[in-house]
């Protein structure tokens, strides 16, 4: 064969019989997450193969070690970063690898190390990634030891703190695995497909496979996809021949049709699957399997967003990484419950503020109908904390944001990509850091992927930040100033906007400050937060809290709704997190802006959402009926229905008509203790929500979300513990210590009561109830079976329930 020439056939439609994979034949993808050990603290040798760990504790990945520790207000991390330890760990795993392997390519991957991880196989260096949300691979080939056990050492450096303005996690905490390929491979993240022309009739799909060629003589391969539908129907196919020079790399394009597309949407998230497989002389070499979605995407400067040609309003929520009580540590079933709570809220977007997410939420956004802003930093070149992203910066931006895009530019969800939120670099004047900064981001980007636009998060709003003047955004991002967002057409004409970060509206579960109707802003809150000197009382469930420079949930979205081309909005946030209690300080450990708290229970602003973001009709009433005789209570509440009536104890409290305006009913009231009712009604439609004056407390009830769950050591059932009188009524306020017991197949991975301020640890088998309520959640081994789960409290009637392994 010539060097340099390359032969490319095209066979449409090629014997379609001859790959059938479903799924990955040839390339061998193998857990690696299992049987580690692990040590905290830091050591000498932790990379000597020789060195005796039989004393570490064994454990599985992901991993957080923070989670598992104490809250402190010492903590280096500060309670900006959820006050829990930081450090240095170890990571250890023994592998064999099999005699087959040897003249393979074998890599590990890694998902995200937070942070500054150091690799070692056999004692021998790979490598450092300082960026611990970044995903990463090191080629082990050579250093193996073929037939013979192995050991890699992962170091992971997250002692310099603070480091960050939240809660990070720290370890090993997203997952690992290990590829293992013939030499001739489809490259790390080799798959890039577009689809350049979308009809009804036709979808042309751009395909391009990057190869490798590491031996040392030419390869003549084929190069075969065939577009699978998802019922697994072949739809198209092609094959094209390639030559590929010993050591070298080639990019491989294939144009394929498909007719008559389904589209990728909310409400219909369909995807295909484009299976890739490599012949060489007819032996399969390496195949390589790769989701996609057809849709189109289209921002306009008046008319905001497209998707498919149709009108949508982008309803998003930023949210940060963690996971509540199982901290950093990813778990997929816990990412798609908050997914499912979120799509139930109306929420169609969401913001992966402010860094590259696990790649598991990107498969559950394309797979449940989420749009998606990726994001890329929260820091450039200027820190915002000690020893931040900014240390890195120069020598590593270039390649974290490549690798970003890399990894992700094939999701369908995926609709626009954010280089960085509220940077320092923003506020430059003089110099043209900003500038020169933006345009080197965006041209990064665009390198890789034309098919999204790129936005910046940026609370500096003037047409004067350096940001916007670089000329290098696609779409303004403004964090926050909802007033300003109906002057935007004049002092940014022609530019399309998006609303990237919007209400900072605080609020603890179930806590009703009275009376309702005044906003309170933070200044007028920070001297003296925390009300009647109880640090839980700290904020109302009302939509009345908001610190300076955000709004209420009404406030923004009034605005967001009323003019299209505002494109659309991310609340900050969906889920309560850890670390960053803005306003408040010690002892609060957690966020208060979700609308959802940390234990994943909605807060009453969740139901204001749902009354505006979905059609489903409902009806919220709040707050709880137990107050003092004669008190002052505001009743409010959240519907998509026309009208709702309000009876006390049933006297009409009077009818209220829900506007464009108002979009909550509110009615003052002085407390009498009994019942109340609300009737909504609609053309068509009429639903009745009813709050009693709970009695005494009585009982536990435990209610899982589900009761039955996969036997893989992974699937969590989500159990709510409710303290109930004895007619089953939530006792608003009841703080009982709950103790569990666990039987079978089964184990208790986090308990959480979505309280701010409680130091108990996430990792026990105890919890105080909060307003009425804790979490506790279980996961299953490998075991088929029964998981008896009993809570019991002093003076309580226990609750027990079975969560079934299959
Ligand atoms: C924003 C920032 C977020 C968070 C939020 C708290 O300015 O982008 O990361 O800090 O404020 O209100």
């Amino acid at each position: 064969m010539k060097l340099g020439i390359v032969k490319f056939f095209i066979v449409l439609s090629f014997m379609a019989g001859a790959i059938s994979a479903q799924s990955l034949e040839i390339r061998q993808v193998e857990n690696f997450c299992e049987d580690w050990k692990f040590h905290l603290g830091d050591i000498t040798n932790g990379n000597d193969p020789a060195l005796n760990d039989s004393e570490w504790r064994a454990l599985n990945l992901p991993h957080d070690w923070s989670i598992e520790g104490k809250f402190d207000e010492n903590n280096p991390a500060t309670v900006g970063g959820g006050a829990l330890p930081g450090g240095v760990g170890w990571y250890r795993k023994k592998f064999s690898v099999p005699s087959s392997y040897s003249g393979k390519r074998v890599f590990v991957e890694f998902d995200g190390i937070y942070m500054n991880s150091q690799v070692w196989i056999n004692g021998v260096y790979l490598g450092n990634r300082p960026n611990g949300y970044i995903s990463f691979r090191y080629e082990l080939t050579g250093y193996l030891k073929y037939g013979e056990k192995n050991l890699l050492a992962v170091k992971v450096d997250n002692s310099k703190q603070p480091n960050s303005r939240w809660y990070s996690g720290s370890g090993i905490y997203r997952n690992a695995r290990l590829i293992v390929t013939n030499p001739v491979y489809v490259d790390q993240w080799g798959t890039y497909i577009t689809t350049p022309l979308v009809s009804d009739s036709v979808s042309e799909i751009n395909l391009e496979i990057s190869l490798r060629n590491s031996n040392e003589k030419d390869a003549l391969v084929n190069v075969k996809t065939v577009i699978y539908d998802p019922d697994m129907k072949q739809i198209a196919a092609l094959e094209s021949k390639t030559e590929i020079l010993a050591g070298g790399n080639k990019k491989v394009v294939q144009k394929l049709k498909v007719e008559k597309p389904m589209l990728w949407s909310i409400d219909n998230p369909y995807l295909y699957k484009a299976y890739t497989a490599i012949y060489e002389n007819g032996t399969a070499l390496d195949d390589y399997i790769t989701p996609f979605g057809i849709r189109t995407i289209n921002f306009d400067a008046e008319k905001g967003f497209f998707l498919n040609g149709e009108y949508i309003k982008i309803k998003g929520v930023c949210n940060h990484h963690d996971l509540g009580a199982l901290g950093a540590a990813v778990n997929k079933r816990a990412i798609e419950r908050q997914l499912e709570i979120l799509k139930r809220m109306g929420v169609n977007a969401i913001r992966t503020s402010h860094n590259p997410p696990a790649p598991e939420l990107l498969d559950l956004c394309d797979k449940m109908g989420f749009l998606v802003m990726d994001e890329a930093f929260d820091i450039w070149k200027k820190k915002k904390s000690e020893y931040d992203y900014a240390l890195y910066w120069d020598a590593w931006h270039k390649k974290d944001l490549e690798d970003m895009i890399l990894r992700d530019r094939n999701h369908p969800s995926i609709i626009l990509w954010s280089i960085g939120n509220e940077v320092l670099e923003q506020w430059d004047q003089e110099d043209s850091l900003g500038i020169k900064i933006t345009q080197e981001l965006a041209s990064i980007v665009k390198k890789l992927d034309t098919t999204r636009p790129i936005t910046a998060a940026c609370n500096g709003t003037s047409p004067d930040n350096p940001l916007f003047r670089s000329g290098a955004l696609d779409i303004i991002g403004f964090n926050y100033h909802h007033d300003e967002y109906p002057d935007f057409p004049k002092k940014f004409p022609g530019q399309k906007f998006i609303a990237t970060e919007t209400n900072s509206a605080l609020a603890t579960r179930g806590h009703y400050d009275m009376p309702s109707d005044s906003v309170r802003i933070w200044p007028e809150r920070w001297d003296k937060p925390f009300r009647d000197g109880n640090p839980d009382n700290t904020c109302s469930a009302y939509d009345n809290c908001r610190t300076p420079w955000g709004s209420t949930h009404l406030d923004t979205w009034k605005i967001v709704k009323k003019y299209d081309f505002v494109s659309g909005m991310f609340i900050w946030t969906g889920f309560d997190y850890l670390g960053e209690p803005t306003p408040y300080g010690w002892p609060s450990r957690s966020s208060y802006f979700g609308v959802i708290d940390l234990a994943g229970f909605p807060k009453d602003a969740y139901y204001f959402y749902q009354s505006e973001w979905t059609d489903d009709k409902m009806l919220h009433l709040f707050p709880h009926w137990n107050w003092n005789e004669g008190k002052p209570v505001d009743v409010w509440s959240f519907t998509n229905l026309s009208e709702v009536e309000l009876f006390l104890n049933g006297k009409s409290m009077g009818k209220k008509i829900k506007s464009d305006d108002g979009m909550r009913l509110i009615w003052p009231l002085k407390f009498e203790k009994g019942a109340l009712k609300a009737i909504g009604m609609s053309p068509g439609a009429a639903l009745v929500k009813k709050n009693y004056t709970a009695g005494e407390p009585y009982k536990l009830r435990l209610e899982a979300d589900r009761n039955v769950i996969r036997a893989d050591g992974n699937d969590l059932s989500f159990v709510t513990v409710k303290v109930l009188d004895k007619k089953g009524n939530l006792i608003p306020d009841a703080d009982y210590t709950v103790k569990f017991e666990i039987e079978g197949p089964g184990k208790i991975v986090g308990v959480d009561n979505g309280l701010q301020t409680s130091h108990e640890p996430f990792k026990a088998n105890y919890r105080k109830t909060f307003n009425g309520m804790c979490l506790v959640i279980v996961q299953s081994d490998k075991n088929y079976g029964k998981i008896e789960l009993k809570a019991v409290a002093e003076n309580l009637i226990p609750s027990e329930m079975i969560i079934y392994t299959k």
